[in-house]
């Protein structure tokens, strides 16, 4: 058995800098992913022009066939000029919003109870048609009366996504690695109508379909945030995942931590490493619901409907070819020192892939 999932997409990517980026940038391909959409929170996070092209460069020496969509950091150092500029040169295709200190390198985010500030720049994202990519939780509070965790941290955030979308409708908004029932029912009630092209979409990592919290509690390897909610809320990721819907794609939200990071006694990283086997994870799952029918929907196509990528755009247009060939997840990924955990280490997995190549 053999599928030809086309030009893959994943379209929430964290590949770091320095060795950990040497170490991690080539594993997209090894994953079977073609076009990687890159996450903007290194330290300090990137916020200019400059950095983002020297970022994408050092990126495309690392893995020269995979096509890198890059972002900024949504700080008060971003200026609607500058996105404006950004645009022209096609140095981005969003920006990133984090709600300051809900995750990791998220100190520098924004206060999701008043975006207001920022409505110039979203503006600015409008009228380029470019894209704001959204870490949709509430930081945890217990004052004045609110109180929010890990657990309704998403579900407390979607009348500030209706907002957005209500004040900016034509502003491309994705909600990102979504994990609650709550979010899946908000992003189908806003597109059920929608006859025009989608404007609010949700990616879904490869780790949300398989974890719950009985998983991460114990085991920070499986912590990340948004954390794996109750087993209803999988339940609802994977018939969005598996739905055809095209406004639910793909996001591996792959973070990868070094493993003395996850295995402190206080403070542990936030983020799953899934990277170098991203595709095998989701085939997998959608094997299961006897589904694999809709996986190139869901990791190729709909992502880049949404995205709007052009065949021009691609630095390589090689097809990925998920094959059943059993393979067993390495305990740990390593390069000199340093050592990341692949989420389900030393598991089995029923799919391998292929490259095919296309000139
Ligand atoms: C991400 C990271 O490590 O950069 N961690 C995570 O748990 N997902 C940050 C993020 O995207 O939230
Ligand atoms: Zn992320």
């Amino acid at each position: 058995m053999s599928i030809d999932l086309g030009v893959t997409g994943d379209f929430h990517v964290h590949l770091r800098d320095g060795k950990m980026m040497e170490l991690i940038a080539p594993t997209v391909r090894e994953g079977g992913v073609s076009i990687a959409y890159i996450m903007p929170n290194l330290v300090p996070p990137i916020t200019t022009i400059d950095r983002v092209v020297q970022y994408k460069n050092e990126l495309q020496a690392l893995a020269p066939k995979t096509t890198f969509l890059m972002t900024l950091y949504l700080s008060k150092e971003l200026t609607p000029e500058l996105i404006h500029e950004a645009a022209k040169l096609k140095a981005i295709a969003g920006v990133k919003c984090y709600p300051a200190g809900v995750t990791t390198n998220s100190s520098a985010g924004v206060d999701p109870n008043d975006f207001s500030d920022f409505y110039p720049i979203f503006k600015a994202l409008e009228e380029e048609n470019l894209v704001l990519n959204l870490h949709g939780e509430k930081p945890s509070t217990d004052k004045d009366g609110e109180e929010i965790h890990v657990l309704n941290a998403e579900p407390e955030f979607l009348p500030a996504l209706k907002k957005l979308h209500s004040d900016f409708p034509n502003l491309k908004i994705v909600l990102e690695h979504c994990t609650t029932k709550a979010a899946i029912d908000t992003i189908n009630e806003i597109n059920q109508d929608n006859k025009g092209p989608i404007k609010v979409a949700a990616s879904i990592t490869a780790h949300h379909l398989s974890l719950i919290v009985d998983n991460w509690a114990g085991n920070p390897i499986n912590f990340c945030k948004p954390v794996a909610k109750l087993p209803q809320d999988r339940k609802a990721l994977v018939a969005a995942a598996t739905s055809g819907n095209p406004w639910f794609f793909f996001g591996s939200d792959s973070a990868p931590h070094p493993l003395h990071a996850k295995q402190v006694h206080v403070g542990v990283c936030a983020g799953v490493y899934t990277q170098a086997l991203a595709i095998p994870y989701i085939a997998q799952v959608f094997d299961k619901q006897g589904k694999l029918d809709k996986l190139k929907g869901f990791v190729s196509d709909f992502g880049k409907q949404f995205y709007e990528i052009k065949e021009e755009d691609l630095v390589s247009k090689d097809h990925t070819i998920l094959v059943r060939k059993e393979q067993q997840v390495p305990d740990v990924v390593s390069q000199g020192d340093l050592k990341v955990a692949p989420f389900k280490a030393g598991e089995k997995l029923d799919f391998s892939i292929e490259w095919k190549s296309i000139n």
